[in-house]
């Protein structure tokens, strides 16, 4: 499989990263304290149905769910629940995926519940975010796999927290996860050269305390070992001859 798309393919990525992006705005919408994650993969699961669109997630090696909602120490992968309730404080992490046109889109975003949040939570929302636009910056090509993996943990260990290992960025295209891996950790110069027409999910999942992680009886939910927050952002983005392009965000709200 070529990792390189055309840029009628890179159309449809761009098509499908929209499209979950109004689904992901409409589920950010819906955190609200006492709502259940139950209730947001149904705001999801209709959001996917407006879009023409399928759900990316639900049946990929098994998972539930249109949505992984993940609250707190949950680093990624929480299986929405009628059970969890969500409070003022909380951190939301949410990620959808869909198919469109047999293209996929995958993006997440991370939410307090209930408008501001804590100052160290609104500290580890920042950084992780600012660590993801610090890896796009690096998406062009000439550079290497590495650049981008590296500047995403600097950004994150400089600010103090930590990244986690276990979990990795992808390429993505015909199918939700494709080559190469885009770990959040590594060495400038290492790994692939990156090339015009690839296409990178980039997706730091930072931890406020140690990177460990501890996986839930479920089978999909992971959480901190610590118990301390994590906070999760993702982007499909192009490599194109004028640089780095976000599809999954809509050039408008940046
Ligand atoms: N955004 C995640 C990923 O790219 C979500 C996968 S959830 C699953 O791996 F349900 F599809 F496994
Ligand atoms: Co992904």
């Amino acid at each position: 499989m070529s990792l390189c798309k055309s840029p009628a393919e890179i159309e449809k990525l761009r098509r499908s990263g929209l499209a979950v992006r109004r689904v992901l705005a409409k589920v950010v919408a819906a955190v609200v304290p006492g709502a259940t994650t139950w209730d947001l993969e149904e705001i999801a699961q209709a959001g996917i149905r407006a879009e023409g669109a399928s759900s990316a997630f639900r049946g990929y090696r098994g998972y539930p769910c249109v949505l992984c909602a993940s609250v707190n120490d949950e680093i990624v992968h929480g299986i929405p629940s009628r059970k969890k309730v969500l409070r003022a404080g909380d951190l939301v992490s949410l990620d959808c995926g869909v198919l469109l046109d047999g293209y996929y889109g995958d993006s997440a975003v991370t939410v307090a519940v209930a408008g501001a949040p804590n100052p160290a939570h609104g500290r580890l929302l920042a950084v992780t975010q600012s660590a993801l636009a610090a890896g796009i910056a690096q998406a062009r090509a000439g550079n290497y796999l590495g650049d981008v993996s590296h500047a995403v943990q600097v950004a994150v260990e400089s600010a103090g927290f930590s990244v986690v290992r276990e979990f990795v960025g992808h390429g993505i295209g015909t199918h939700l996860h494709e080559d190469p891996q885009v770990p959040n950790y590594g060495s400038p110069g290492a790994g692939r050269k990156l090339r015009e027409g690839m296409v990178l999910c980039i997706e730091p999942m930072v931890n406020q305390g140690s990177p460990e992680v501890r996986m839930l009886a479920d089978g999909w939910t992971a959480v901190t070992a610590d118990g301390a927050c994590s906070a999760h952002f993702e982007h499909a983005v192009a490599i194109t001859r004028d640089g780095p392009w976000i599809l999954t965000q809509d050039a408008a709200a940046a």
